[in-house]
């Protein structure tokens, strides 16, 4: 762990890390890259001076958005950002939305490893009781490893979003906390065993 980051919560591959300005630049690459964008909502240019105010917002949006970037243990590297945003404390739920932006870290069970550290954020700490998510159809990396984190899928918005010249369906994905609990006893344990060889 380089000890020069704040660290939230460790997991196995992923430490959920406190966000720093000198992550702008980093972070600007990342929401610019149409490879990632075509995944979300953001599609317009953002400047290095707006990651950087909105590094410096994170702590004012507190207690109703958490965000933290996504740390890879064995390289020692930030890979993206991870947050909990649109927190309810009286329905207590909550949406979460992450980006990995080094794109050859995809697939690789690092958004997994890192999404189970914030669920159990979540649900453990600030007593939430169901969390939601949102992915374009054609987004089946984070579709699957959103169901590998415990959510289901709710529904969907036929035609909902335009992203790379198409109209794409909008699927809403939500996890609750009953659901979520034996997938992280089982996390846990396979966590202490690799430990321990
Ligand atoms: C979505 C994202 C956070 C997922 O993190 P990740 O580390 O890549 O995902 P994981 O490796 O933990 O899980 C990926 C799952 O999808 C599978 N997968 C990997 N590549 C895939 C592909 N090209 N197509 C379909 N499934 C794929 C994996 O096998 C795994 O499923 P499994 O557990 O059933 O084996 C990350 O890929 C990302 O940031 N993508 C770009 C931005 C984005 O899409 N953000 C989310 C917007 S809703």
């Amino acid at each position: 762990m380089n000890a020069e980051r704040i660290v939230f919560r460790t997991g196995k591959t992923t430490a959920l890390v406190l966000l720093e300005e000198s992550d702008a630049p980093q972070l600007t690459r990342w929401i610019n890259d149409p490879e990632i964008t075509r995944f979300l909502t953001v599609f317009t240019p953002n400047t290095l001076e707006e990651e950087i105010e909105w590094i410096k917002k994170i702590s004012s949006r507190q207690p109703n958005e958490f965000i933290w970037g996504i740390w890879q243990l064995a390289e020692k590297r930030l890979i993206g950002t991870m947050g909990l945003h649109r927190i309810s404390y009286r329905d207590r739920v909550a949406t979460t939305g992450a980006i990995i932006g080094e794109k050859d870290c995809w697939g690789q069970g690092f958004g997994r490893d890192a999404k189970m550290q914030l669920l159990d954020f979540a649900f453990n700490t600030l007593n939430l009781r169901k969390i939601c998510s949102s992915v374009l159809a054609f987004n089946e990396r984070s579709f699957r490893y959103s169901l590998a984190c415990g959510y289901q899928e709710e529904g969907r918005r036929k035609l909902q979003l335009f992203s790379d010249g198409q109209y794409r369906d909008e699927i809403f994905l939500a996890v609750f906390r009953e659901d979520w609990l034996p997938l992280w006893a089982e996390y846990q344990q396979s966590k202490i065993q690799e430990e321990v060889k």
